[in-house]
């Protein structure tokens, strides 16, 4: 039914929105706190800066829908972030579970922006498929930076270990 269609892929929108919150906030905490490694330090950063562009972009789709956008599962969103943001604070290893959990969260992104295509696509909102067409392209290139790259910051990692500097972020 198409009333159905409509409103699952309002859901999804806002799943989307407060994952892109989400995603600002772990990758603002992140970038932060990386002193020793600077490639991804600037990757985070202008991640960071994608993620806002796309953080609007999905909103003004949940708005053209007739939707709005200030949602409680937002700010648990944004708690959640934090929480994790937190997380990792004190581990010695910080960098590179770091590391790791921006790739993961790059691959859910990934997934997200998959299955919203699809649903967009079911109710022929091509405007909303042809934006996440266009952030998937922005998620895929991140998680294939951080594939790339997470050996190497884990290399770097045990070598600032091995020469008993600071290593952790
Ligand atoms: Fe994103």
């Amino acid at each position: 039914m198409a009333n159905d269609r409509e409103e699952m892929l309002m859901t999804w929108l806002r799943d989307a929105h407060a994952m892109e919150e989400q995603a600002e906030q772990m990758l603002s905490t992140t970038a932060e706190r990386i002193e020793h490694y600077p490639s991804f330090k600037q990757k985070l950063e202008a991640h960071l800066r994608e993620t806002q562009r796309q953080r609007d972009v999905i909103r003004a789709c949940i708005e053209r829908r007739g939707g709005d956008t200030s949602t409680i599962k937002d700010l648990a969103g944004k708690m959640m972030a934090m929480g994790q943001g937190l997380s990792g604070l004190f581990v010695a290893d910080e960098v590179v579970k770091a590391a790791m959990a921006s790739y993961t969260f790059e691959h859910f992104e990934i997934a997200s922006y998959r299955s919203l295509i699809a649903a967009a696509e079911a109710v022929g909102d091509v405007e909303t498929a042809r934006v996440c067409r266009e952030i998937l392209v922005e998620e895929e290139a991140m998680a294939a930076w951080m594939a790339a790259e997470l050996p190497t910051i884990t290399s770097q990692y045990l070598q600032r270990l091995a020469m008993d500097v600071e290593a952790k972020h």
